[in-house]
């Protein structure tokens, strides 16, 4: 399955992306805010395989989409939702820094939510990031979705607990905002 946006088209991911998802997958500066990475080779082979796997899932609850410049073919980042009940999504996305601050991050998630609100029937999209990780935090601002709250060193990474900023919107808030 696919979704696309103006410039964006957000597809399965195949064996081929294995070279232009480890390109940012490894980078430091990209993993900085994530619960994973920077990743080996093995890990970048991992992942794939894993998100390829859940393409056969019945019902699908968990959706890992490549995401590619519709211009040129390039794949810059990748971007997923992920269904729990009842009727509930968590978005997220990881970009090459080299395609960052050009709005598609915003571009990607408006199509998560288009998919989430439409195809799945959710009622309530949620995302998390770190407190300092403004970027995300402000691409979810422009998505529409509202501070919640902070989950409290909820989250370990290696010897060190994290904390989350929880961003959401319900359906009813998404309808408002077409
Ligand atoms: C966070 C991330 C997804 C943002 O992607 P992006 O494509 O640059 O986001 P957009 O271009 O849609 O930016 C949306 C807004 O945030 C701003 N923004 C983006 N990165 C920013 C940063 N590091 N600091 C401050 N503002 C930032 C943009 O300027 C834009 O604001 P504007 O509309 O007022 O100009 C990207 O930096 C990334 O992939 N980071 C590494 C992985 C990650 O942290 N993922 C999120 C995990 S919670």
């Amino acid at each position: 399955m696919q979704l696309e946006s103006q410039r964006l088209l957000i597809r399965e991911f195949t064996d081929e992306d294995y070279g232009a998802v480890h390109s940012y997958a490894s980078d430091p500066a990209v993993t900085e805010y994530m619960l994973w990475g920077p990743n080996t080779g093995e890990q970048t082979a991992d992942y794939i395989r894993t998100v390829q796997e859940w393409q056969w899932q019945e019902p699908r609850t968990s959706f890992e989409f490549a995401v590619v410049l519709k211009d040129s073919g390039q794949l810059i980042g990748g971007c997923g939702l992920y269904v729990s009940e009842p009727r509930q999504g968590e978005i997220g996305y990881c970009f090459n820094s080299l395609y960052w601050k050009q709005g598609y991050a915003s571009e990607a998630g408006e199509a998560l939510l288009h998919f989430g609100f439409g195809e799945l029937g959710l009622h309530r999209i949620f995302a998390t990031c770190r407190p300092a990780n403004t970027g995300s935090a402000k691409v979810m601002q422009k998505l529409g979705m509202t501070c919640e709250g902070l989950l409290r060193e909820h989250r370990r990474k290696g010897e060190t607990w994290h904390s989350s900023l929880v961003y959401a919107i319900l359906e009813d808030e998404y309808r408002i905002l077409q």
